[in-house]
């Protein structure tokens, strides 16, 4: 069915100027820049690729996905090597080794780029909302042809023509926007499971995280444009959909007609063909008791919630200025469990925040031990220049923190394979994903409470939902079997 927009991108003509309006000013340069990419197939007699490298979060691998769509409209097929004719780094700067690893690429790519001039290098993502790390780029790495950010990620197609016309570096970052466009080329990565941006951006500055400052002020997308993109992944035979926000749970305050995370979350699994939401990531202090009668009463949402402690410590929790205190953590929790018994949850945690003392760490491990988290993402605290936690004073020394770090990662892990096996023997619904990277006899698919379940089956299942039984659990995933 071709719809107003499409009818109005088909008439657009690259002699004419260009329009002002979004999308319409994007598809506009994706045409213009198919010229661009047809005569650089020419020169080099072939079909050129282009690969995408995400660091960091499921935003990131969001905006690669649209990355990829506007490239392949342009002409490019996409690889995943890092000799592709076109490589972007979209890149994360939530801790200090994710910056660390993209420069070692870096120097990788200007090797690269002095025996294949034709090459083409991009930077985006996180790290670019950082004017230093930008002006680093400028300074040192001018080999690289596109830098941009976070908030124009949308316009791919027309920093590339920049760059052909320019014939030189060119640097298009924005500070903050209020600007969501709609509607563009988007590449999914599996074609039975989709991520769906919901809002952008995060206002909770939590002390220690720079996410604020590089992502910009929250904002919310209009219900109708998530329903409508979820109806068309749903005509795509996408089955499972993630909505993706960095604290989902305030969605909506914003809009002119607010709207509850609940209401939306109800609302998407009702669109035909959806058979499981997944959201990603909830804020303790904003989960609401709606949302969880919403989840408790909706068998579509899938049994797990991603839930960020971060510290056990209310001392420590104030000091992140979360907004909660190991009490009411813990209080939510059991109003979680009580309500939906079969739920999974997992978490994140800092270890070393500065003042942490070994007491504080104490209290992280009690509530490890009294949650039991199914799975838990632990990070040394990493010192993000710019957040107020920069400032503060560090009492911890490297090795009480590697070994409070240790400590934690070895009772996690442990509590993670007993808790994992507490579905042993049932039958449960699997999405099938992939033929297993082990094993290429094995199918694997993930459980609605996100473990993972290996079992024989045959390639053409890839994408149906079936039940397996759980046969033998191996500590953090599941030999199974069809039934
Ligand atoms: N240092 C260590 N971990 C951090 N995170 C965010 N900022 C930092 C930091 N400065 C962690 C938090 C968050 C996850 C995505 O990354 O645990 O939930
Ligand atoms: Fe960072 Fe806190 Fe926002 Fe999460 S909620 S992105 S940790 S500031």
């Amino acid at each position: 069915m071709i719809n107003e927009i499409d009818k109005k991108i088909d008439k657009i003509d690259i002699t004419e100027p260009c329009p002002a309006e979004e999308p319409f000013r994007q598809y506009y340069f994706i045409k213009k820049a198919r010229g661009y990419y047809r005569e650089l197939a020419k020169k080099a007699g072939r079909n050129l690729t282009c690969s995408i490298q995400t660091y960091g979060c499921q935003m990131n691998v969001r905006d690669s996905e649209k990355l990829t769509g506007i490239l392949e409209e342009i002409g490019y097929t996409s690889s995943d090597s890092e000799d592709a004719d076109l490589v972007i780094y979209n890149t994360c700067t939530v801790r200090e080794n994710a910056n660390r690893k993209v420069y070692g690429h870096l120097g990788i790519m200007k090797h690269d780029k002095e025996t294949h001039p034709d090459k083409m290098i991009g930077l985006c993502g996180c790290m670019m909302q950082e004017p230093d790390v930008v002006a680093t780029i400028q300074k040192k790495y001018r080999f690289v042809d596109m830098v941009f950010g976070t908030h124009n990620v949308f316009k791919l197609a027309e920093i590339y023509c920049n760059r052909i016309e320019a014939g030189g570096q060119v640097v298009d970052i924005w500070k903050d926007t209020n600007l969501v466009v709609e509607d563009l080329p988007v590449k999914k990565e599996f074609p039975f499971k989709s991520g769906v941006n919901i809002m952008f951006g995060c206002n909770n500055f939590c002390t220690y995280c720079i996410v604020p400052y590089v992502r910009g002020r929250e904002r919310s997308r209009q219900p109708e444009d998530i329903i409508r993109e979820v109806k068309r992944l749903s005509e795509e035979g996408v089955k499972e959909i993630m909505l993706l926000g960095q604290n989902v749970n305030s969605y909506g305050k914003t809009l002119e007609e607010p709207m509850t995370f609940a209401e939306l979350l109800q609302k998407v699994t009702e669109v035909d063909g959806i058979e499981r939401v997944r959201f990603m990531t909830s804020h303790p202090k904003d989960l609401s008791d709606e949302l969880i009668d919403v989840i408790a009463a909706n068998e579509k949402i899938c049994r797990h919630i991603h839930l960020p402690m971060q510290s056990g410590s209310s001392r420590i929790l104030n000091q992140m200025n979360r907004r909660y205190t190991k009490e009411s953590y813990l209080e939510l929790v059991d109003k979680i469990r009580r309500q939906i018994p079969e739920i999974s949850l997992t978490t994140d945690i800092i270890v070393g925040f500065p003042g942490e003392t070994e007491e504080d760490f104490l209290e992280t491990m009690d509530v490890v031990n009294r949650v039991r988290f199914d799975t838990a993402f632990t990070f040394i605290y990493s010192k993000r220049t710019g957040t107020p936690a920069a400032t503060f004073e560090d009492h911890a020394t490297k090795e009480e923190i590697q070994n409070r770090f240790d400590r934690l990662i070895k009772r996690v892990s442990e509590i993670s394979g007993e808790e994992i096996c507490r579905y042993k023997g049932q039958v449960m619904p699997v999405l099938i994903e992939s033929v297993s990277e082990q094993n290429q006899e094995l199918l694997t698919g993930r459980l609605s409470n996100n473990i993972l379940v290996h079992f024989k089956g045959d390639p053409s299942m890839i994408g149906e939902i079936r039940d397996v039984s759980l046969d033998e659990c191996k500590g953090f995933y599941y030999m199974g079997n069809l039934v």
